[in-house]
């Protein structure tokens, strides 16, 4: 069976002279037996007819947001929600700007608004557009919101010069579009995650709190969900924006955590504890901001639940991943910490040197498991992530007995 049997692609066309071989993508999709439907921009139809695209996929073209016989066909938000993921090919610097600007100015821009699918963009412009600043900062914009970027591609153009800017050819946006939608190995796997940190406050205004930045757990719940798991990620206060596709509960103390955490806890087969949960809290909270009237001031600790240890103690507890953070010692401690808490799997860090750890955007890591270790070299987060969630999936298919 073909890797894109019975996915339903919505294939946007911007106005681009690449827009031709937009026509030639769309055969290659439905041969490989993808069900496409098409949307374009108004400066498409003047490189290409909609009749080309409809005679090519059977269906009329969809070219309006407010034309009531193509609303009464399939009306944008339904249009949005039937499709398995948005291929925009070729994705102009105009397209592109407007949707890093969450302009809903016609039907592909509103789709793309209304969409709660992966969306990527082939983007297909001269060499000097696709460099500019602004292109680059709408670009950057966009891959945070989760667009993935498929292309471009270097070359000659169309406009005789050459650099970056080609359009992906369809033969490779078919592979990209395969690889992306063949069922991932989690597919079905409901994971619970926490990251960041907590903070615990001591009066109205001020609190006890780290230096985690959320960076490492927002990464490798990206690539679980990469991996085709249903995500849920319990977060202390970040200043990242929110993936996609990934469902968000947002705490602000230790105790908030264990609660989401334990209310969520039973429909997960695998738990990972990311965050720096504070140890202790204040003992008691100021109703009032605290005045600085003596010289000391004695801050009463009392210590905060620890939720991975409660979670790993369940009587049928899920496939529990911790975190060590520490700044010596690192592979003994760590070790100790996955036997007294008895978790399946700990990823051990070091802590308060130049490189890596809470602030930075790179990391290193080594994994422990009873009867194994593995180190994970310095690296971006990002793919460190990657790499960890696949060490992941392999003990967890191992230990529980799931198939591969
Ligand atoms: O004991 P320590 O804080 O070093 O353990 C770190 C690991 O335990 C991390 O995975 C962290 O998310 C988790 N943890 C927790 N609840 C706490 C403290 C730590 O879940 N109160």
């Amino acid at each position: 069976m073909s890797q894109l049997e019975n996915k339903k692609i919505l294939l946007g066309v911007c106005g681009g002279i690449s827009a031709y071989k937009s026509a030639v993508l769309l055969r290659a999709l439905q041969q490989a037996g993808a069900e496409v439907r098409v949307v374009m921009t108004s400066s498409a139809q003047a490189f290409v007819t909609p009749l080309t695209f409809q005679a090519l996929c059977g269906h009329p073209v969809y070219t309006e947001l407010l034309d009531p016989e193509q609303e009464a066909a399939m009306d944008h938000i339904s249009l949005a929600r039937w499709a398995d993921m948005i291929l925009v090919a070729p994705a102009t610097a105009n397209f592109i700007a407007r949707v890093a600007n969450g302009h809903a100015s016609d039907l592909l821009s509103t789709l793309c608004l209304a969409a709660t699918i992966p969306i990527a963009l082939a983007p297909a412009m001269n060499q000097a557009m696709w460099n500019n600043p602004a292109t680059q900062r709408n670009i950057d914009t966009i891959t945070r919101y989760g667009y993935r970027l498929w292309g471009p591609d270097e070359g000659d153009q169309a406009c005789g010069e050459t650099g970056p800017g080609r359009m992906l050819e369809p033969e490779t946006l078919l592979r990209r579009a395969s690889d992306f939608l063949k069922p991932g190995p989690l597919r079905g796997v409901s994971v619970l995650m926490t990251a960041g940190g907590t903070q615990e406050p001591i009066d109205p205004v001020r609190f006890v709190g780290n230096r985690s930045s959320g960076k490492m757990g927002y990464a490798l719940a990206e690539a679980m969900r990469d991996l085709g798991a249903e995500v849920t990620l319990v977060s202390g206060p970040v200043s990242l924006n929110p993936p996609s596709a990934i469902d968000i509960c947002t705490v602000q103390t230790a105790n908030e955590m264990r609660d989401a955490v334990m209310a969520r806890v039973e429909e997960c087969s695998i738990f990972i504890a990311v965050a720096a949960v504070a140890d202790y809290r204040p003992a008691s909270v100021a109703a009032e901001k605290i005045k600085k009237r003596s010289d000391s001031l004695n801050l009463e600790l009392v210590r905060n639940p620890d939720i991975l240890a409660e979670v790993a103690a369940l009587a049928d507890p899920p496939f529990t991943v911790g975190f060590a953070a520490e700044t010596e010692q690192v592979e003994a401690f760590a070790e100790e910490k996955r036997r007294s808490k008895g978790v399946d799997m700990i990823a051990a860090n070091q802590v308060g040197t130049s490189e890596g750890g809470f602030e930075s955007d790179r990391n290193s890591l080594t994994l422990l498991w009873e009867g194994g270790r593995e180190s994970l070299a310095m690296m971006e987060k990002s793919h460190l992530a990657r790499q960890l969630s696949e060490r992941i999936l392999k003990r967890y298919q191992l230990e529980r007995g799931v198939d591969e």
